[in-house]
């Protein structure tokens, strides 16, 4: 098979946000008497803001301790502060190696696209000056599972008009990556390898990505 397409997560992927978003919600966490476990780390990426927010009740024994309101109000603060975290964002704050990466994609013709669960990755994209890079991004608004289900690389694929044999997916989340391999994808994790370990392939960091040597893995697979 072909490789026609990439698609990439954002948060933790293209940049490092997923700090800022873990930030925000350790912030909102202390403030109910939870203190998030390490593993919060991974448990949180990718995972949509309401799911966030479930998480870190149930770490806390505290699932049913507040009504829908409440929580929508916890939800709308952290994001609050996430705002003002990511405000101050620029290209400069674009992971290494990805320019690079999106450079060699293109100049091999392949389309791009993002998967991210993020409501302001549109904001994002704009402020690190990568939204014209990319043909497609999913509207979170429009999906109806979040992260582990493949219906968000199902759907980036689609604006693609590619076949899930046909892409190469990106992703620094565990959530993200079982959602990749549901979607029978090629995924590339990003991060620790043993988290990460139902990945194609996993790399360290951004900076160990090489488009030529991910065109071989793929094509070997
Ligand atoms: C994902 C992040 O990309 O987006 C998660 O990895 C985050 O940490 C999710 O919860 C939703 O983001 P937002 O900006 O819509 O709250
Ligand atoms: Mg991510």
């Amino acid at each position: 098979m072909m490789l026609k397409g990439l698609i990439f997560d954002l948060d933790g992927v293209l940049t490092d946000s997923a700090t800022y978003h873990l930030q925000a919600w350790n912030e909102l966490a202390n403030r109910i008497g939870i203190t998030l476990p390490p593993e919060a780390n991974d448990a949180l990426r990718g995972r949509s803001r309401e799911d966030s927010l479930a998480v870190i009740l149930a770490y806390g024994g505290q699932e049913s301790r507040y009504t829908a309101e409440e929580k929508a109000a916890m939800a709308a603060a952290k994001n609050a502060r996430y705002q003002e975290l990511i405000k101050q964002m620029t290209p400069a704050d674009i992971l290494p190696g990805i320019v690079a990466l999106l450079d060699a994609a293109q100049a091999a013709g392949l389309g791009l696209a993002i998967a991210s669960a993020s409501k302001n990755a549109p904001t994002i994209l704009t402020q690190l000056g990568l939204m014209a890079r990319f043909d497609g991004i999913v509207d979170p608004e429009t999906l109806h599972r979040g992260k582990p289900d493949p219906e968000i690389f199902i759907q980036a694929a689609k604006t693609l008009g590619l076949a899930a044999s046909e892409v190469m997916s990106f992703e620094d989340a565990s959530a993200g990556v079982a959602a990749i391999k549901a979607a029978q994808q090629f995924a590339v994790g990003i991060g620790d390898a043993q988290v990460l370990a139902a990945a194609d392939v996993v790399v360290p960091t951004t900076a160990d990505l090489d488009f030529a040597r991910l065109q071989q893995a793929f094509t070997a697979e």
